[in-house]
Order: structure tokens, then C-alpha cells, then sequence
């Protein structure tokens, strides 16, 4: 049995009265890509930076627990987990353009980390820099570390941050949409060349992403959210290719060929964090709704291989074995 790098379980963080994360439990094994998919509001960003406590008390409230590599995240000082990011857990942003910092070159922002968490000096750090910007694909690297990053094209900035954040060779990476923002073009080679440094390192991946056919291709494992929650999670090809929640299936049938008559698409729009249905916070949308749904909110079961929460799921998928 693989071992578990992070471990969460009833994670809820509240943005004063609001659960914008509602009791989230997902287990991200060694050496696995997770992908964190969902609409638009679904907490996927919240959870990202709840991870890598970039969201803490007093701005959020956060209860649960989150266990990394058997550290409790729950309650770790800023300055504790500012030695965990970096070091340990590298991150990725969708934008490079606002996470790289305009005053200072590519090569200050890359040997900066090397030098803090690796205690490199100067010039070794300048040597690993240059090491750095050539494995992910940086033509003239050396030259390039006296670069601003305004100097770079948008790719070629999401590549420098790709390399800043693998710099100190990871054991996890949390990747936020890292290719959304870049041209079609070359986010299949950005999403391949963070993989093949994920892989190439052992390290494990949470990668946010929207793009279903995508996560299915580059994830080992899935997790579905809907307004905070998880409803369905397990290997991605199990719950992508045969969903067992109405939500991912909803999720599903948006991407699936638009002349299919079997068509379902997603009524309606997530609910506002004030106006939550009690229940299952999905059933305003559920073509399967019962009044169970709206009175208590179904737990995470273990089903045909993956976790799904949802009462009906006897009634939808009769031959689903629990
Ligand atoms: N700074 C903030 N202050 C208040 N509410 C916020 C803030 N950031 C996010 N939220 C709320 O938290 C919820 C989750 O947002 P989050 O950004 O995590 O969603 P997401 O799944 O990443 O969406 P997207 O796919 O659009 O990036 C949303 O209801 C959002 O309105
Ligand atoms: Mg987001």
C-alpha cells in the first residue's frame, strides 16, 4: 500500500460565517498526481492555499485537520510552514505574471531559494540556477538570469516559475491552473514538462485544474468539489470515465460531444455561501433530489473504488457495490 504524503480529513475553513471549505477529507499518496476539479467557486484555489498556509487565522478560520507526512498543517506557525514552502512543498500559480517579482531578475528570484532552504552559496547557486532554466526548457539560460521578468514572454515565465518551483526539489507540488493562463499552444507543453519534472523528481502534484479531458490524461487521482465539498474522489479514470455523483457526471456531460443525445447539461449556478441548502449542498441542482438530500448531508462512502457522497447513489446506480 503506497503511503500517504498528505492526509486531510473534516477540513473546514469558514470566511467569517461562511463554510467555504465544508469538512474536505482527501488523501494524496506518494509519488500521485491529484487533481482538484469543480466550478468556478468550488473552494479549489481556497484549498490549494489552505494547504500551503497561505490562508490562516485571523483572515480564515480553519478547523480539521491536515497531516503531512504526520505534521498536524492545522495550527503551524506562518514561520513553519514559510520553511515548508520551498523546501518541501513548491507552488505554482496560474499567472507568473503577478507572482514573479517585477523588481528583481530571474536569476535573484531563482537563487534565492537555493541559497535559503539548500544553504548554497552564490556561485553554486548561480550554477544550479543555470542547471534549472535549461531543464525546463529556457534557451541561452545563462544570459537569461540577468533578465527582469517583463523581458520574458508569458510562457517563458511560467516556465521560470516552474523552475523556481522545483528548485529545491519538492516532495510536493501545488499547481494552481498553471497553464490557464498561457496560449493554447503551449499549455500542453507546460502541463507535460511540469509532470515530467513531478515524475523525473518522485514527487507527488495537487494540481488545480478545468480542464476534465486534461485531468483525466495528466492525473493518477481526482477529486470532485462542488460548493466546498468533496463529492466524489479516487483514481481519475474510475471517476472520470464512470461517474458515479450526479455532479460529476453533470461535470461530464458539459464537455462530452455536443450532439449527444444523452446531453445533461449542469442546470442552474452554485448556490451563494449565505444560501447553502443544510442537506447535501447539491441538491438545488439535482435532477435526483429526495427530501433526505435536504434535511442532512450525505458522508463520504467508499463505493466501486472511489469516495462519493450521496444518498441516492442506490437509486441512480443500482449496481454500484458499497
Ligand atoms: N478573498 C476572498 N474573500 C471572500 N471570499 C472569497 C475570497 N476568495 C474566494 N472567496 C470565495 O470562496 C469561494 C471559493 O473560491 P475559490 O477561489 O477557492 O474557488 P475556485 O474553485 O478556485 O474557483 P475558480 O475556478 O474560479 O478559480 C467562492 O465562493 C469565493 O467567492
Ligand atoms: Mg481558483
Amino acid at each position: 500500500m503506497t503511503e500517504a504524503l498528505l492526509r486531510i480529513n473534516g477540513l473546514t475553513l469558514r470566511r467569517g460565517s461562511a463554510a467555504v471549505l465544508d469538512e474536505v477529507s482527501l488523501t494524496l499518496l506518494k509519488g500521485r498526481t491529484l487533481g482538484l476539479v469543480g466550478e468556478s467557486g468550488a473552494g479549489k484555489s481556497t484549498l490549494a492555499m489552505a494547504i500551503i498556509g497561505l490562508l490562516m487565522a485571523p483572515e480564515v478560520q480553519l478547523s480539521g485537520s491536515m497531516l503531512y507526512q504526520g505534521q498536524q498543517l492545522v495550527g503551524l506557525s506562518d514561520k513553519r510552514f514559510s520553511q515548508l514552502r520551498g523546501k518541501k512543498i513548491g507552488l505554482i500559480f496560474q499567472d507568473a505574471t503577478t507572482s514573479l517579482d517585477p523588481c528583481f531578475t530571474i536569476g535573484e528570484q531563482i537563487i534565492e531559494p537555493l541559497r535559503r532552504h539548500l544553504g548554497l552559496k552564490r556561485d553554486q547557486a548561480l550554477e544550479r540556477a543555470v542547471e534549472l532554466l535549461d531543464s525546463v526548457g529556457i534557451p541561452d539560460a545563462r544570459s537569461r538570469l540577468s533578465a527582469y521578468p517583463h523581458q520574458l514572454s508569458g510562457g517563458m515565465q511560467q516556465r521560470v516559475m516552474i523552475s523556481i518551483a522545483l528548485a529545491c526539489s519538492p516532495e510536493l507540488l501545488i499547481a494552481d491552473e498553471p497553464t490557464s493562463a498561457l496560449d493554447v499552444t503551449v499549455q500542453a507543453q507546460i502541463m507535460d514538462l511540469i509532470l515530467q519534472r513531478v515524475r523525473a523528481t518522485g514527487a507527488s502534484a495537487v494540481i488545480v485544474l478545468h480542464d476534465l479531458a486534461l485531468t483525466s490524461q495528466v492525473c493518477d487521482d481526482v477529486a470532485v468539489m462542488y460548493a466546498g465539498q468533496i463529492v466524489e474522489t479516487g483514481p481519475a479514470h474510475l471517476v472520470l470515465d464512470q461517474a458515479l455523483h450526479p455532479y460529476t457526471t453533470g461535470l461530464r456531460s458539459c464537455v462530452v460531444e455536443f450532439d449527444s443525445s444523452e446531453l445533461v447539461p449542469l442546470p442552474g449556478t452554485v448556490p451563494s455561501l449565505n444560501e447553502m441548502p443544510s442537506g447535501c449542498r447539491f441538491s438545488s441542482r439535482c435532477a435526483y433530489v429526495q427530501p433526505k438530500c435536504l434535511d442532512a448531508r450525505p458522508p463520504l462512502e467508499w463505493v466501486d473504488g472511489r469516495w462519493v457522497a450521496c444518498w441516492q447513489l442506490a437509486a441512480i446506480h443500482p449496481k454500484a457495490t458499497v
